[in-house]
């Protein structure tokens, strides 16, 4: 069985893995690019990167309609479930744990993590997913770091990484990301939701894959790329 992954648009995916839906960041309502409601999308478990509006997003309501199981950092999982959120279960960075679909381990990532309410959020984080024997390592907001190397050495099968610039990488520390981690795919997130992170996915696609050997997987919102 294939693992799918859907991009949302801004950094939130679906992941679909034997029947369990991951969704990460789930930033619906204020998206401009959201081609789904918040209603209509599936969630056995959310994953939230960090504390930041365009990422916490819709995650309350979703896991109160759904019931999905929150995994975060302790400090934003604590909060998850101070607004009500019934089940979560908090990990740390550099700690992995074994659920029922697959393990999923904590990165690090350069950026901020202050909640919507001005809260503490801990520090922020990627993913990293082992699931049916793929590994995919989603960055979610960061800067370049040289650990990437450390990550790619795994053997990451899907990297899907920001280019948006301004908040995260831009595409030049895409490109280098890219270099670093040596993933067989990546899909390039967090661009166009707003002015300030306009970019042209194609022409970093043509770039990316004229330097690396790397297949640069560009998708609009709402469509998927299978594993
Ligand atoms: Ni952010
Ligand atoms: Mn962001």
């Amino acid at each position: 069985m294939s693992v799918k992954v859907t991009w949302y648009s801004h950094a939130c995916v679906l992941i679909e893995t034997e029947g369990t839906h991951l969704l990460i960041d789930p930033f619906i309502s204020g998206n401009p690019l959201a081609p789904v409601k918040p209603d209509e999308i599936p969630a056995d478990y959310i994953l939230v990167s960090h504390g930041h509006g365009d990422h916490v997003g819709d995650t309350v309501d979703i896991a109160k309609r759904t019931g999905a199981t929150v995994i975060s950092n302790f400090e934003i999982h604590n909060w998850l479930l101070n607004q009500g959120v019934e089940n979560g279960h908090p990990q740390h960075i550099g700690g992995g744990f074994d659920y029922p679909w697959g393990r999923v381990k904590l990165t690090i990532a350069q950026h901020g993590s202050a909640l919507p309410d001005g809260s503490y959020g801990g520090n922020p984080c990627g993913f990293l997913f082992y699931v049916q024997g793929k590994k995919i390592y989603h960055a979610c907001d960061t800067g370049l770091f040289y650990d990437m190397k450390l990550i790619g050495e795994e053997g990451i099968d899907l990297a899907i990484l920001p280019i948006g610039d301004n908040f995260t990488m831009g595409p030049e520390d895409g490109l280098r990301a890219v270099k670093l981690i040596e993933p067989q795919k990546v899909l390039p997130i967090h661009y166009d939701t707003f002015d300030m992170i306009k970019q042209d996915p194609a022409a970093w696609k043509d770039r990316v894959e004229q330097e690396t050997s790397t297949q640069v997987t560009v998708l609009k919102p709402g469509e998927y790329v299978e594993l």
